[in-house]
């Protein structure tokens, strides 16, 4: 072996050590000032605390008026700011804990802090060998031990004190999936001692969760009446503790709303017999995830339902107006604060559709709003309005005699107000007596292995669940892709022609891609190779675009690529934002664009163009790892705060890359795994975030995940690239992979393997540029330019495509040589 290949083969092994999926990632230590977005601290504190969810209060909270309080858990000092891995490592220039964000809410006089437990903490925390330990990527801590107080302290801090403090911590993230065990999903033996202990003798406890996911939050059934007020706090950032410090204290009023169903049982989820499969998971549960399922078929099997959140003051919330319109429906909402305190309130909309034949969720999410501080006894109307297609169902098996569409089945639709999924409060109705077909589409993405799924189906006043065969379409793929073949752009000599004039709208952008040899292409099809290119900011994730020397020759720059999204994740210091968890419960898109249009400032300080989110894949299940990047188990909700972060971030000319498209739902063997779903909870559910997004916020980027869908991995799949993102859609802005890809043919055309199977699906660059994790990753490129044209082969048109398709980017970039 030559000593070249000895040495990719020894960092391949120590790459799969370390992430157990033979990917290298760079975890990144900072360097310089530290610089953040004047402002952004204060943008991020107001995102944690309007993102806790205030799950239980008899009255405890807020805390203030000097009550003297007792802090408890480890995790007050050792707090987990966000989960772990791309969407999480940043550089922090400083983070706020909860003891020290209490220890300020003391000086302003709204509480006074146990001075005796406070100390047994910083002592027991002194110890070497209580120090908190991080890990490594893949196997970072998910919590951490939690020290044993002497009964004897907490027995006194009792007798000293009106309230006890709990705080709970838990983290997962990339490479790092949630277990179901102590210490991740369930509480530790210590964590339910410390409980038992201060409920007993505390006659009032406040439990504070900071965790990305839903935990198991069954336990506080054992500790009914001992919990006086429970708050899931989430994962705030580097201002976490004075987020959580803010809602304590009642400073901040809380309105954040839960955007998951938190079921009794981890077992109650309906994705939990088929979730963390090594070859594949089979999406049994159909379109019915998360409330879609419970409110369905489960009502009793939740605990805190969707939507849900409470406040310290009250709201009464009455359906004004509602109009049918020609293609949706609007509801006018007046929502008037009826208690003591100025809060603000989440209005929520939604449907309840037939069950035809299709069979429905109970509810759809049809829209929501936020009103604005609203002081005791003001009153707000706001107007939600949703179009039909926005609770229209997709027949992916024909039953309703309209294959392949998105319909409205014939029947009494009705629409739901309120602040959670459980209003009763009927807003309108209407009748449809005839079946009304909105779009007819082409079926993408067949099923090859059949396996049942969940339907809804009526039984007298009831709806039971019963299960079908999944249907599996049939098409030729070979024949959709090659009657589709884009044409070339006749070649002509190069005669001095700049990308800048393209930029500038002199020259046409064909024009340009007229003048690039074989080379060229193929160079803006991949990234530079490694990430940290040499390119960008230190740290960055990779560079695309102007990679060659002949590239920048011609005007067309490197693109500079960071993670994303919990900040910039590079070499240097800048803020650190709430986990997605956080953001979306806000239920606030406004303050979210906001936020990133301040991180947009520091990709501008940074010199950076691309930030790699939003993290948008659905909660389909609690114990994936990533969870706490993306935003919830609802489509809608994740579609706009996905909008949100992207009209953000490209307001300020940076470019969004929503990920992972689509279907990354775990992270155990994330990149060879198969996510075996039926076309209807593909576009109801799992693109349909997506589909918002690209729809609305026209993200610069996308970003296709590791796993398969029905087979066939999502950087090789014409399907949900070509037919659905580009051709349905309307997307013409630059995809690009997920790091790194697996090998594999084309079956439909054996000529076509790897990087040629990507340019066929349109998938536009491979990043950060090389196959896998090696140094010789280049050389595979030789094949790509051997090919084209060549018999069965890839075609001229087809690079040129992928070419246009990012040199876009530079475009609405306006990236030209300074
Ligand atoms: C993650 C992406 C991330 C990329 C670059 C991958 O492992 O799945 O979300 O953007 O690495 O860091």
């Amino acid at each position: 072996m030559g000593i070249k290949k000895a040495i990719d083969k020894l960092i391949k092994k120590i790459s799969d050590r370390f992430t157990g999926n033979g990917l290298m990632q760079e975890e990144n230590t900072a360097q310089g000032e530290r610089y953040v977005t004047p402002g952004i601290g204060e943008v991020i504190r107001q995102a944690g605390a309007d993102g806790c969810v205030l799950l239980e209060n008899d009255g405890v909270l807020p805390l203030e008026n000097e009550v003297r309080t007792a802090v408890f858990g480890r995790c007050q000092f050792d707090w987990f700011y966000v989960g772990y891995g791309s969407g999480g490592n940043v550089n922090a220039p400083y983070k706020i804990n909860l003891d020290e964000a209490l220890a300020d809410a003391q000086k302003d006089g709204y509480l006074q802090i146990d001075e005796d437990v406070r100390s047994f903490y910083l002592k027991w925390r002194a110890i070497p060998k209580n120090q908190p330990s991080d890990g490594w990527w893949g196997h970072w801590p998910m919590s951490y031990p939690e020290a044993t107080l002497p009964a004897e302290i907490i027995k006194k801090a009792a007798e000293k004190n009106d309230v006890a403090v709990v705080v709970i911590g838990r983290a997962a993230g990339e490479d790092r999936e949630n277990e179901l065990a102590k210490g991740s999903y369930y509480l530790t033996d210590d964590e339910r001692a410390l409980l038992d202990e201060v409920t007993s003798s505390f006659k009032k406890t406040v439990v504070v969760i900071d965790a990305g996911n839903v935990i198991d939050m069954a336990w506080t059934k054992d500790y009914k009446g001992k919990i006086s007020a429970l708050v899931y706090a989430w994962q705030g950032g580097m201002e976490s503790g004075n987020a959580v410090a803010d809602v304590l204290t009642g400073k901040v009023n809380p309105s954040a709303k839960l955007t998951d169903t938190i079921a009794l049982h981890y077992d109650d989820y309906p994705s939990s017999a088929h979730f963390g499969g090594l070859e594949y998971n089979e999406y049994r549960e159909d379109i019915y995830v998360g409330y879609r399922y419970f409110e369905t078929f489960a009502k009793d099997k939740v605990l805190y339902p969707f939507g849900y959140g409470l406040s310290y003051t009250c709201f009464d919330i009455a359906a004004r107006e509602f109009k049918k319109t020609k293609d949706g429906i609007c509801v006018k909402a007046e929502v008037k604060n009826i208690g003591k305190r100025a809060g603000r309130e989440v209005i929520q909309l939604y449907a309840s559709a037939p069950q035809g034949k299709l069979g429905k969720p109970a509810r759809v999410l049809v829209a929501f709003a936020k009103t604005k501080l609203l002081n005791a006894g003001e009153s707000q109307t706001i107007e939600l309005s949703c179009k039909d297609y926005g609770y229209s169902s997709y027949d992916d098996s024909g039953v309703t005699g309209n294959i392949y569409s998105y319909v409205l089945e014939k029947g009494n639709y009705s629409f739901y107000l309120g602040n959670s999924v459980r209003t009763d409060l009927k807003a309108g109705e209407y009748s449809l007596d005839k079946d009304k077909v909105l779009q007819t589409l082409t079926p993408v993405c067949k099923v090859q292995n059949p396996f049942p799924r969940l339907k809804a189906q009526p039984d007298g006043d009831n709806i039971k669940a019963v299960y079908e065969q999944t249907p599996c379409a049939d098409y030729d793929l070979k024949k959709r892709i090659t009657d589709n073949l884009p044409a070339p752009v006749p070649r002509r000599e190069y005669n001095g022609e700049n990308f800048k004039d393209v930029i500038d709208g002199k020259l046409s952008l064909d024009d340009f891609v007229a003048v690039l040899n074989d080379e060229e292409l193929q160079a803006l099809t991949r990234g530079y190779g490694c990430m940290n290119a040499p390119q960008g900011v230190s740290g960055n994730a990779g560079t695309y675009g102007g990679i060659i020397k002949s590239l920048t020759d011609k005007g067309v720059m490197p693109v500079i690529t960071t993670d994303g999204p919990a900040g910039i994740r590079i070499g240097r210091y800048n803020a650190l934002l709430p986990c997605g968890s956080a953001l979306a419960s806000t239920w606030d898109t406004a303050l979210i664009k906001n936020l990133y249009e301040k991180v947009a400032m520091e990709m501008e300080h940074y010199s950076t163009d691309v930030l790699l989110g939003a993290g948008m894949n659905i909660h389909r299940n609690p114990l994936c790892g990533r969870n706490f990047e993306y935003y919830s188990e609802d489509p809608l909700l994740s579609g706009k705060f996905a909008c949100a972060f992207t009209d953000g971030i490209q307001s300020n000319g940076k470019a969004s890359c929503p990920k992972h498209f689509a279907c990354n739902n775990q992270e155990v063997k994330r990149n060879v795994n198969d996510s075996r779903v039926s076309e209807r909870a593909l576009r109801e559910i799992y693109l349909k975030g997506f589909e918002i997004c690209v729809k609305e916020s026209k993200p610069v980027n996308i970003m296709t995940s590791y796993n398969k869908i029905n087979g066939v991995w999502c950087h090789y799949n014409y399907d949900t690239v070509a037919i659905v993102l580009r051709k349905e859609w309307g997307y013409d802005g630059t995809v690009i992979t997920d790091w790194w890809m697996r090998k594999s043919v084309s079956p439909e055309f054996p000529a076509i393997k790897n990087n040629s199977y990507r340019i066929r699906s349109q998938v536009d660059v491979l990043m950060p540029g090389t196959l896998n994790y090696s140094l010789s990753g280049y050389k595979k490129y030789k094949d790509l330019i051997k090919s084209i044209d060549k018999e069965g082969c890839i075609t001229l048109g087809e690079m040129q495509l992928c070419a246009k398709n990012t040199l876009k980017t530079l475009i609405r970039l306006k990236k030209r040589d300074n």
